[in-house]
């Protein structure tokens, strides 16, 4: 199949089909990762620039380290010693890198929709790596990737996407990606963190969490991003570890056994989760970050060189 699109800005964008192409690509890199391997030489003489406005450990790292094994030069570049501390505009920074050596670019920002707005004055392919409470559509694709990967059959999925709904772009760009393979979504967690009209996403809203919990086989869990909640928010982190973590007893259980626990990271261990189940048996949070790597590996290449 062609690949027809230039940048990738959300995963809303995608078909279906092209989801899986990337899948597809991503669990091959897994795969291969699995096995120690040399760097490829496949995108070298390419050139990525990484340019993050807000904190990233995953993605920042994983774009860098997927660029270099592809053969790319990676320039990493960020707030704290850009121009933009000496009064340059956002638009004349990005139109400066415009004069620079790349051929990809990405970017995280706490604005909404700026990779749209620079992909239409940048030469370059245009990755979005998460862009206020809008998209983050390699999140998306990697956790699709660990459903694969544990054999997960998108069309008999029922995935509980658990806690800050109304901030998360994660949420956003996942439930997207989950209709478009034929899963079932349900959204629960304290209303106060559930967006009104969040239905639109073919998600069904389910209380209390204990509920959704129970009818879902992924359960998937948000971080609280405290950063975009006002001063004096309900919940606040002590009563949403009380109310709504997940805990031991809430066991929402198939038979006794534990249902499969995803999170994006970064995790805040008793809050949103319980310490001991980060690396409990049915948590793929770690597999979550190594799928991470892969498919910014199979999105790279993709963009670059075509499906
Ligand atoms: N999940 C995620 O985007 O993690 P980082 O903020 O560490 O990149």
């Amino acid at each position: 199949m062609e690949w027809k699109h230039k940048h990738l800005l959300g995963i809303d964008q995608l078909s279906g089909e092209e989801i899986k192409i990337l899948l597809e690509k991503g669990n091959q890199y897994r795969n291969w990762l699995e096995q120690s391997p040399k760097k490829l030489t496949r995108l070298s003489g390419y050139y990525l620039i990484n340019l993050f406005f807000e904190a990233s450990t995953r993605t920042r790292v994983s774009f860098e380290m997927a660029g270099k094994l592809l053969g790319m030069e990676v320039v990493n570049f960020t707030n704290e010693l850009s121009s933009l501390n000496k009064g340059e505009s956002f638009r004349d920074t990005v139109r400066t890198l415009a004069r620079m050596k790349a051929d990809a670019l990405v970017i995280r920002h706490r604005s909404s929709g700026i990779p749209l707005y620079i992909s239409q004055f940048l030469p370059f392919h245009i990755i979005n790596a998460g862009d206020g409470m809008r998209e983050h559509p390699t999140q998306a694709l990697l956790d699709l990737l660990t459903m694969k990967r544990d054999g997960i059959d998108f069309t008999r999925n029922t995935v509980a996407i658990i806690g800050d709904i109304l901030h998360s772009r994660v949420a956003r760009s996942l439930s997207i990606g989950l209709k478009k393979l034929g899963s079932q979504i349900i959204f629960s967690g304290p209303p106060t963190l559930i967006p009104k009209g969040i239905e639109v996403l073919e998600g069904q809203v389910i209380y209390p969490v204990e509920e959704a919990i129970r009818q879902a086989n992924v359960v998937y869990l948000l971080r609280i991003q405290k950063e975009r909640q006002e001063a004096g928010f309900f919940p606040s982190t002590k009563e949403y570890s009380h109310f709504f973590g997940l805990k031991e007893n809430l066991k929402n259980t198939n038979n006794g056994r534990w249902k499969k626990i995803m999170h994006p990271g970064p995790v805040n261990r008793g809050l949103e989760i319980d310490s001991s189940l980060v690396e409990k048996e049915s948590s793929l949070i770690e597999e979550q970050v190594s799928c991470g790597l892969a498919i910014r590996m199979a999105v790279l290449e993709t963009l670059i060189l075509g499906g």
